[in-house]
């Protein structure tokens, strides 16, 4: 019988301080949880250092005083520069490792390989819901593991939401990314209809109000609507650049299941333009700017 992990005993590790992490970190600070936490960039750590956070000066540091280590990182190569470089290898013996960011499952598949060769353990964890939801504590955790591994890190991930396991690793990523999809298609799907009911002098409210009783209408819709009525994408949640990542990651996984992925190319195209247009790190809703092309350079 597996023992869920006692925090009073263990010290729990978070790689990665970006917008996610920071607000993780201090929730299980918060929580009382014995947190030590490392980022790349050492300034990001400046705002834990007042909650009692312990710093760990390296990677290694941190997995000398922990058993088990969240990664919440941009993609699959922060965590092979993270935890699989030579330096850091051996330190990943008797470790677990909970991998929390947007990877495809074969990359989580290959990580979990490399780190169960190196004496560790492997489960990922990623998450629907942004900095509000995790401050919240209302994140969706998706767990690929085994059922003993759910139970016994669950005292850890109960601390973001309800984590519910999906399957074996590879299956809570590809869950992930096919939210992540519809995140990317059914906002530009609505891009699409807002810049043309605009081009044609539709009352914005007046499609809205028509949208919002219909079948058609996602709750996003009205969560970015301001925004882009607006053109104003600052202080992202989510930004562009990890959304065309989440497109790219889905696209690749389903060609090679032999799905007609076209529709989706064309979401990608749009992402494209608007990081390569200065709003990679601005919100995702920005892809707005990019459907409206020239229209929007005649309206500046
Ligand atoms: N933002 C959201 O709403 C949201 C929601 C659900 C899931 N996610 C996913 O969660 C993950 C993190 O997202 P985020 O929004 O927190 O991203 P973020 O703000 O861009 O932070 C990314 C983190 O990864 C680190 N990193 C990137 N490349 C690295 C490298 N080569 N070596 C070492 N560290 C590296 C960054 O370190 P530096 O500070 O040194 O750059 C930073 O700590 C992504 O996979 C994202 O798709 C995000």
């Amino acid at each position: 019988m597996v023992q869920p992990i006692n925090i009073s005993t263990i010290k729990i590790g978070l790689i990665g301080t970006g917008l996610m992490g920071l607000p993780m970190a201090t929730r299980l600070i918060a929580a009382n949880v014995p947190l030590v936490v490392y980022n790349r960039t050492v300034e990001k750590l400046e705002p834990l250092r007042s909650t009692g956070a312990e710093i760990a000066t390296s990677v290694i540091d941190l997995l000398q005083s922990c058993q088990g280590v969240m990664t919440m990182l941009t993609n699959a190569d922060a965590i092979r520069e993270m935890l699989l470089s030579e330096e850091a290898r051996p330190y990943l013996n008797d470790r677990t490792v909970i991998q929390m960011g947007t990877i495809a499952p074969s990359q989580s598949h290959h990580i979990q390989d490399e780190i169960m060769a190196a004496g560790g353990t492997y489960l990922e964890a990623p998450v629907l819901g942004s900095i509000s939801e995790v401050n919240a504590g209302k994140l969706q955790v998706m767990v690929g593991s085994t059922p003993e591994q759910f139970d016994r890190w669950l005292p850890i991930l109960q601390h973001f939401g309800i984590p519910m396991r999906i399957g074996e690793v590879g299956s809570a990523s590809a869950l992930k990314l096919a939210l992540n999809q519809l995140i990317g298609s059914l906002t530009t799907a609505f891009a699409l209809s807002l810049g043309f009911v605009q081009a044609q002098g539709v009352e914005v409210e007046t499609f809205m109000q028509i949208l919002r009783k219909s079948a058609l209408y996602a709750p996003t819709f009205d969560k970015k609507l301001q925004r882009m009525v607006d053109n104003n994408y600052d202080h992202p949640n989510f930004p562009t650049k990890h959304l065309l990542k989440d497109m790219t990651l889905f696209l690749d996984e389903a060609i090679a299941l032999g799905l007609q992925v076209d529709s989706l190319a064309g979401v990608r195209k749009i992402l494209e333009i608007a990081c390569d247009s200065g709003l990679a790190d601005a919100d995702y809703s920005a892809l707005f700017a990019a459907v409206k092309g020239e229209r929007m350079k005649n309206e500046e």
